[in-house]
């Protein structure tokens, strides 16, 4: 019920945004599916990437209404040699050559990452058919961080019935440094923020409570905290702290007696990969959580990947996401 809620929200407020975003993997039936139910609702212009009679013959078996939709096809489309020259000059350096690059852009997750790149569309969502690794990298060499960012991160949004988490990182960094775990927790703060309009309270996951613990893995968490409250003062933050400790109240009463977060976390920061992607694995399945995500975040413009299980309703609901963090 809540999930219904908050995602009718972030559509609601999508539809006012006016944005256009692009699902390369037309070769998906769920991709179609999806890019009608954005187009029909008006929730944002859809670009979709291949050849077009191919799509609008798939749309038609479909019976699906794809009106409006814009479709580049990235083997003959005049922006090919463009985005190719543009990619080449970006990595040459990484020992890419001309024919390389062309043959990159001409894969379906990269011309869409040029796309956002060069401002044809503000945000991408894709993964239905391709791994994390392959949305990632595109994502990381066409687009790339904005200035004073130090890490492209994810989060899931974790919806209970009474309550929305955000757990990061779930699906990017496998062994931030303490730095990176700082800048993940500033960046899920704000987009906690963003996505639910509550106020975030931010805590450092471990399995030690404010030094219970003795260990260099417990200091790689310990540092972080200290660095994100350097930065950022301002967000209601603390840690280390088990599990417990961060959300059940009594505990974090007696653990931490004095903490404004302890008991009452809202944003959860993972260790590493280990723990994350097992975490939001062990809340979604035992715990009947709705797992939201991953939403990526620290790229300049939003390109979020989709599990390869995701339903249709997964790749509106992730699109409406990009809108908003547009
Ligand atoms: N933040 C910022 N920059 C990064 C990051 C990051 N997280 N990761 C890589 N980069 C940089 C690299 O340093 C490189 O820079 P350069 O080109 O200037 O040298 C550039 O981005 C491109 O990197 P690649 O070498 O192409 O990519 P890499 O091999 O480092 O892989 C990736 C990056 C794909 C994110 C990798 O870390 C990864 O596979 N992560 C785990 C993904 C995964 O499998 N998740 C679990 C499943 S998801 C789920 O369960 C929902």
């Amino acid at each position: 019920m809540l999930q219904n809620n908050l995602m009718n929200k972030i559509k609601a407020k999508a539809k006012g945004k006016k944005r256009t975003i692009v699902l390369p993997e037309s070769h998906d039936e769920r991709v179609l599916k999806a890019a009608g139910i954005l187009l029909n609702e008006k929730i944002c212009s859809v670009i979709t990437i291949g050849n077009e009679q191919k799509i609008l013959e798939d749309a038609e078996r479909m019976n699906l209404n794809l009106s409006g939709i814009k479709i580049y096809d990235q083997d003959n489309s005049e922006k090919t040699e463009k985005f190719s020259k543009i990619f080449y000059e970006m990595r040459k350096t990484k020992g890419v050559t001309p024919e390389s690059a062309r043959e990159i852009i001409q894969r379906d997750l990269f011309f869409g990452a040029m796309l956002v790149k060069e401002g044809l569309a503000d945000g991408s969502v894709a993964g239905s058919t391709a791994s994390t690794g392959d949305v990632l990298r595109a994502a990381l060499q066409c687009v790339g961080m904005p200035e004073g960012i130090s890490v492209v991160s994810s989060f899931f949004m974790m919806i209970f019935p009474e309550k929305v988490y955000s757990f990061a990182d779930c699906a990017v960094v496998p062994d931030p440094t303490s730095i990176q775990l700082a800048d993940i927790a500033i960046s899920t703060a704000e987009n906690h923020r963003k996505l639910t309009g509550e106020e975030p309270f931010v805590t450092m996951l471990s399995f030690s409570t404010k030094g219970s613990a003795k260990h260099p893995l417990v200091d790689k968490v310990t540092e972080a905290m200290a660095i994100l409250n350097s930065k950022r003062p301002d967000i209601n933050a603390d840690g280390e702290f088990q599990f417990d400790t961060a959300i059940v109240e009594s505990v974090g009463l007696r653990k931490a007696p004095g903490s404004k977060v302890a008991g009452k976390a809202n944003v959860l920061v993972f260790p590493d990969l280990n723990a994350g992607n097992i975490g939001y694995k062990i809340a979604q399945r035992l715990g009947g959580a709705e797992a939201v995500g991953p939403v990526v975040q620290g790229l300049k413009k939003p390109l979020f990947d989709l599990s390869r299980g995701c339903s249709v309703d997964d790749i509106v609901n992730t699109s409406a996401i990009a809108v908003l963090m547009s």
